[in-house]
């Protein structure tokens, strides 16, 4: 052993062994090994060049038995790096490189289900279905050769769907339109409806629904203030989807004491209206009772509704799920549920069971809710965290049209194009709200749409009655709020656009603490926000809260409040906050 040492001293030269009584070896810091720079570039996520390192065989024409170990390691770590890589391409919006990847992976592990069935659906999203179906093809029959086996239910499941779905987003136009369901008439009736902008939230849209197309069922949902423009971006995006053969349906929700499942009755009435009478009356012996109490249009088709009290739940997801199923083994479906934040709670329980249920095609459900008072109800709400937590939910907010598309938006309500000051004052002033700046515009025969001088623009607007829709929408915020909290914020109006949260400390007789406790709320829901230069200031998130606060207090509270307020800037500056106060 020494003279074999020796020997190997002398052919790498000197410090390059390490020799104990236990233990022969190199030194690492004199010699690099592949396997070394394989492990660094991983650990520091050079994803790359630990391909390009780790892509060979370990030791090859080694056979001793903890090489094989240590090969198998090596390539499912290989392995791990292709997916890293696919998924990273993917996420820069390289479909062609994720394809790549996710191809050079399968080719060393062909039996992975898991990543044959993302090969799939990125060559969906690529918008090459009959390749995602021949990759499921290949899977099956090296299955069926080498382990006499068949793919998962989940795989088949998916490949069954990507048949069904016709030819992928962005645009499944498998169905011509004429076959599909007439649009819903509140859809239609918005669609001829001016409409700007919103381009990021339709892109948006359009994925989830290319999502939906690839894996069968999902849930997208759109919340925002009051007005901002949900149902209208609903009925946008279904109706593009109808013109590419989807099937559209749509129930909304209301507000006084809803009876249960009305907004799904809603949605299959106007379906099942529409069908042939020999389909009704299939619907309605198939689907049973619970369907006939549904949509009571039935009946005339079918004996009324019987069952036990106990399992109409059951009976009624049942119903449901089989109108869907049959419609979307035809064609993609998309249900709009248009203000769920007053949505019933079997519908709730019902549509948590929807999300899951397995379907012959594509579904989307759409849900647009308020989110302006002081939350959606809990069901609603843990919904959404269930549907979230399995991957069945995508959701966005939606916030006021941004200054350009509010000069759209004012372009068609005034029949001329506004010039850029007037857009930009008018979307400050109304957070870029459509509903609100609809309600501005309105009965205002001389706007200065043109003007060019800011000023006068801002004092012109300023100006403006105070439409009465905008009063209901912003005041029925500003009722959910707990009353100190109201009295509050009017005392804020009362200080202005901005304000100094002393002097509104001052003003309220409440200590730093028990201001912000009340303001707690207002911030949440945004009616005031913080200034970003200034944590001693906040402001009103658009300048109709303050004016809807002015207007709905009585002359002489206002009157009281004013006086409250010039003492207690009184007793500030005596106590030497001037300059805090002239800010
Ligand atoms: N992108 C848009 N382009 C043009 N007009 C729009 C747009 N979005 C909304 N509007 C108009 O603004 C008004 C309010 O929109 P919409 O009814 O969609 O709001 P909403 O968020 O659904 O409100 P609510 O919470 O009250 O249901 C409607 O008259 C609508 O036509
Ligand atoms: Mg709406």
């Amino acid at each position: 052993m020494r003279s074999a040492l020796v020997k190997v001293t002398r052919c790498v030269g000197p410090g390059y062994v390490i020799a104990t009584r236990e233990t022969v070896g190199l030194d690492a810091q004199c010699v690099e090994v592949d396997l070394g720079r394989f492990w660094t570039a991983v650990d520091s996520e050079r994803l790359a060049e630990a391909w390009d390192v780790g892509r060979g065989p370990l030791l090859p024409g080694f056979d001793e038995d903890w090489v094989h170990g240590a090969r198998a390691e090596l390539r499912n770590r290989v392995a791990g790096v292709l997916d890293g890589l696919a998924g990273a391409a993917e996420e820069s919006g390289d479909l062609a490189a994720a394809v790549g990847w996710t191809r050079t992976v399968i080719e060393r592990d062909p039996l992975s289900e898991q990543r044959v069935r993302a090969l799939m659906l990125r060559l969906v999203r690529a918008g090459d279905r009959g390749a995602a179906l021949s990759s499921y093809e290949q899977l099956r029959a090296r299955l069926a050769n080498e382990l006499s086996s068949a793919p998962s239910p989940k795989t088949r499941l998916l490949a069954e769907r990507i048949r069904a779905a016709g030819d992928g987003p962005p645009a499944p136009a498998a169905v011509p339109a004429a076959s599909a369901p007439r649009l819903p008439p509140i859809v239609a009736a918005r669609a001829r409806l001016p409409f700007v902008g919103r381009d990021d939230e339709l892109a948006w849209l359009s994925e989830a629904h290319g999502r939906a197309l690839a894996e069968g069922t999902l849930v997208a949902a759109v919340a925002g203030h009051p007005g901002v423009g949900k149902t209208a971006l609903a009925a946008r995006f279904a109706v593009d989807r109808h013109a590419a053969g989807a099937a559209v349906l749509f129930g909304r929700c209301r507000p006084d004491g809803p009876t249960a499942y009305e907004v799904l009755a809603d949605a299959l009435a106007q379906l099942v209206a529409g069908a042939q009478p020999d389909q009704r009356k299939r619907w309605a012996a198939e689907a049973g009772g619970e369907l006939v109490r549904l949509v009571p249009v039935l009946a005339a088709s079918a004996p009324p509704p019987v069952g036990e009290p106990e399992g109409a739940a059951r009976r009624t997801l049942a119903a449901v799920t089989q109108v869907l199923a049959e419609l979307a083994s035809q064609r993609p479906v998309v249900l709009v549920l248009d203000d769920v934040q007053w949505v019933d709670t079997p519908t709730v329980a019902l549509l948590a069971r929807l999300a899951r249920a397995s379907l012959p095609g594509p579904l989307l459900i759409l849900l647009t809710f308020r989110r302006a008072g002081l939350g959606e109800h809990d069901g609603l709400r843990d919904l959404l965290h269930d549907l979230r937590r399995d991957g069945l939910l995508v959701q966005r907010t939606l916030e006021g049209l941004p200054a350009a598309d509010a000069a759209g938006l004012v372009a068609s309500a005034a029949g001329h194009e506004p010039s850029p000051e007037f857009a930009l004052a008018l979307q400050r002033h109304t957070d870029g709200n459509p509903f609100f700046i609809e309600e501005v515009l309105r009965g205002w025969d001389d706007a200065p749409v043109r003007g060019r001088d800011a000023a006068a623009i801002e004092a012109a607007i300023a100006g403006q009655r105070l439409p009465e829709g905008v009063q209901r929408i912003i005041g029925r915020s500003i009722d959910q709020l707990p009353d100190r909290s109201q009295d509050v914020l009017l005392e804020a109006a009362i200080l202005g656009s901005a304000f100094d949260l002393e002097v509104l400390g001052a003003l309220a007789e409440l200590a730093p603490e028990a201001l912000l406790d009340t303001l707690a709320v207002p911030l949440r829901i945004r009616l005031v926000e913080e200034d970003a230069d200034d944590p001693g200031r906040l402001a009103f998130h658009h300048a109709l809260v303050r004016e809807v606060l002015l207007a709905r207090a009585p002359a002489a509270r206002r009157a009281a409040v004013h006086a409250r307020a010039a003492r207690a800037l009184e007793a500030l500056r005596g106590a030497g906050n001037a300059a805090q106060i002239a800010r």
